[in-house]
């Protein structure tokens, strides 16, 4: 029960590694107030409550401003107050080549993956800093490490994950809030089922042989995401800032 009497904001927490967070700090104990487009956000309460813990679905686009702070004064309001954050909602737009990408897809994939992650942290830090401090854990990828043909605004998105949660940790560790990444590999959530249901694509990525490019030969379930996750926001994790924990069954080891 380590986040016992805590509150946690997770922004994604319908479905996928969200999900699984949201599930996972509820069952240690916390309060946890979810911002989501989907609907099915009212599905993880629902399974939040049904093992006896403490949930709000507030439905949210990260890419507003004002429904982000929004958020956080929820989660105030309800649980009285907010000691981390997984800010974590993400889309992932169709692979192409960079010249067919149309300059308003890459603009959302911004909008929502970085300037979403900004707009989260912009609330969650103005309100911590006045409160006792916290802890923030943002999604990057491993697209934020290293970069994957057919997805450049993604990539773009996720490195600059990688340089928001950086500079951010620099300019808030004296005052008490910690900030850190996980940059996941290849894990089976809703975003990926169109991958994992290709035939080609399990035959090339789950390669058995010294080359391949899962060493550990699966994708990971999200259950496997929320470990760390709550590690960086926990108590055993007091030293670490800035750091992009890269979750990804050694897919960007070699
Ligand atoms: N699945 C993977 O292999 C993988 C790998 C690396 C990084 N990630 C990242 O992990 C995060 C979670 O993705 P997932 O794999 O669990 O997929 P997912 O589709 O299950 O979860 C994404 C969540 O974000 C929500 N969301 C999308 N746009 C939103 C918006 N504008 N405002 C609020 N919520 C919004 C969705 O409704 C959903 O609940 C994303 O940031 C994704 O980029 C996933």
């Amino acid at each position: 029960m380590r986040f016992k009497g805590k509150v946690v904001l997770i922004t994604g927490g319908a479905t996928g590694i969200g999900r699984a967070a949201a599930l996972a700090f509820a069952r240690e104990g916390a309060a946890v107030v979810i911002g989501d487009t989907s609907e099915l956000a009212a599905e993880t309460v629902r399974l939040i409550e049904r093992e006896a813990g403490r949930a709000l679905f507030q439905p949210a686009d990260v890419a507003s401003p004002e429904q982000v702070d929004s958020l956080v004064e929820s989660a105030v309001k309800r649980f009285g107050g907010l000691n981390a954050a997984f800010n974590n909602a993400g889309i992932l737009p169709s692979t192409q080549p960079l010249h067919e990408v149309r300059a308003s897809d890459f603009d959302r994939v911004l909008a929502v993956n970085l300037r979403g992650v900004f707009n989260a942290m912009h609330a969650e830090i103005a309100y911590m800093l006045d409160h006792g401090g916290g802890a923030i854990v943002n999604t990057a990828s491993v697209a934020g490490v290293v970069a994957d043909p057919g997805m450049s605004p993604y990539v773009a998105s996720k490195h600059g994950v990688v340089g928001l949660t950086k500079a951010a940790a620099i300019e808030y560790g004296r005052r008490g809030i910690r900030i850190n990444a996980i940059a996941p590999g290849l894990v089976r959530t809703p975003m990926t089922e169109r991958w994992l249901a290709d035939p080609g694509f399990r035959q090339s990525f789950f390669a058995a042989g010294p080359f391949a490019p899962s060493p550990l030969g699966r994708a990971a379930e999200p259950e496997e995401m929320a470990g760390t996750v709550l590690h960086l926001c926990s108590d055993a994790a007091t030293f670490t800032i800035g750091q992009i924990a890269v979750v990804d069954g050694g897919q960007t080891v070699r």
